[in-house]
């Protein structure tokens, strides 16, 4: 076995807690929330799986702050009705080996389907534009004061995640989702302080921002997941993101994980959904690019999540300075050793394939790449190991069974 090369390296945050390693999983939508919302046991499980495999930063998926707005039907929700008592049990597991777990806290904004919510918020009455008619309401305008009622949910959140054992936070500000859609002036048409200029579209999540800090302190580490770019005409732009990145560093923020794309345009989980350069597409990583702009003036450490395959990619990244973390999601739940496997070997290769059942209608239908994903999630959560070749048409009949048909007209596109 060859030695450890620097992947293996740690990272201190500004908050002064080490990362072990430059591993982080990034969040991954589980749909292990019970009746309730509150952690299935199977979280557990699987957690402590990647913490085995030797990841240094697991980061949740994504933890709702209203219960009245969720983005999927079996989300986790954190508020004063959860059950702290297994949110306790799910961060015990996950940080054995001195892995973090990190609480991604999100709002979905217009992005609730709505067989969920009848009414969903937004900052402007703006409807989604997609081909799957009736699946989102038009939302409802947020007013001034209930804007500050959602910021109190997020610190309330936060609060309750460090009191059950989550070791830092993550903020929610990418993929479309409430406080992207705040970013975003094709979104966000407000015309009070919430809106209008980039320095009034970024207040909310300073706000969010400020609003956690006061309650978990300067000792606790905080991070936000940032859209490059929306990728959508008028949407958030790359060079607005830039600022946003810039400002959020200038406030403490301690972490910025990139990432890009809504429902509108997926470019988070595939560039060829979205109209991004050929350069980029062409790097191993989605947003590389990006994060070697930023990284000459930004004093806070990055993450790049998308499309990191092979150890020798991850490693460059690495080495040029292009990031400090190698943020993975897919690969990672189909090779759990992957931060072992490519700390020790520079050849090792981790194969992604998107799952199909050979017809594009019927795999959009039936939305078969998140309930494939998905379903490797949950054989970990049984104790077993993830399946590659795991038919995608069992997954969507697990997925039905666990659900129901509603899930269909429910989940994400
Ligand atoms: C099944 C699934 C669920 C996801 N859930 C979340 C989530 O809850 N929050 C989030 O920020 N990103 C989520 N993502 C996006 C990933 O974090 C990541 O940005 C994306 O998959 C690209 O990384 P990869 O190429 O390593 O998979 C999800 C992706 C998948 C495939």
């Amino acid at each position: 076995m060859s030695q450890p090369n620097n992947l293996s390296s740690p990272v201190t945050l500004n908050s002064g807690i080490t990362i072990k390693n430059r591993f982080v999983k990034a969040a991954t939508s589980e749909q292990l929330g019970d009746k309730n919302h509150d952690p299935k046991p199977a979280l557990s499980t699987a957690y402590a799986r990647w913490a085995e495999g030797e990841v240094g930063l697991s980061i949740s998926g994504n933890i709702m702050i209203d219960r009245t707005a969720l983005g999927e039907p079996a989300n986790v929700v954190l508020d004063e009705d959860s059950d702290l008592n297994k949110f306790r049990h799910w961060t015990r597991s996950a940080t054995k080996n001195g892995t973090h777990l990190w609480a991604q806290l999100n709002h979905p904004g217009k992005q609730s389907p709505s067989v969920l919510s009848k009414n969903p918020v937004a900052p402007s009455a703006i409807p989604l534009e997609l081909d799957m008619k009736g699946v989102f309401n038009t939302p409802k305008a947020l007013t001034e004061d209930e804007i500050w009622v959602l910021i109190d949910k997020f610190s309330h959140a936060a609060k309750l995640a460090k009191s059950v054992g989550f070791t830092g936070i993550q903020i929610h500000a990418a993929h479309g989702y409430l406080i992207s859609q705040f970013h975003s002036a094709k979104h966000n048409q407000r015309n009070d302080q919430w809106g209008g200029s980039l320095e009034n579209r970024m207040r909310f999540v300073l706000e969010v921002y400020k609003a956690i800090r006061k309650e978990v302190g300067d000792t606790y580490p905080i991070a936000v997941k940032l859209n490059a770019g929306d990728f959508i005409s008028g949407g958030f732009s790359e060079e607005e993101s830039m600022q946003v990145a810039q400002s959020l560093a200038d406030a403490g923020v301690d972490l910025i994980e990139v990432s890009g794309g809504t429902y509108e345009s997926q470019a988070m989980v595939d560039p060829n959904e979205a109209p991004i350069k050929v350069s980029t597409k062409n790097r191993e990583a989605y947003f590389l690019h990006y994060a070697e702009a930023i990284k000459q003036n930004l004093s806070i450490p990055l993450i790049v999540t998308g499309g990191f395959r092979t150890a020798q990619g991850m490693l460059d990244a690495i080495n040029t300075g292009a990031t400090d973390f190698i943020g993975l999601a897919r690969p990672l739940m189909l090779y759990p050793d992957l931060p072992i496997q490519a700390m020790n070997d520079k050849q090792a290769t981790f194969d992604v394939k998107r799952p199909t059942t050979g017809f594009k209608k019927i795999d959009k239908t039936l939305m078969v790449d998140l309930a494939w994903w998905e379903e490797q999630i949950h054989l970990m959560g049984k104790g077993q190991e993830p399946q590659i070749n795991f038919s995608p048409w069992l997954a969507v009949w697990r997925n039905f069974l666990r659900i129901g048909a509603m899930a269909f007209k429910q989940r994400r596109v």
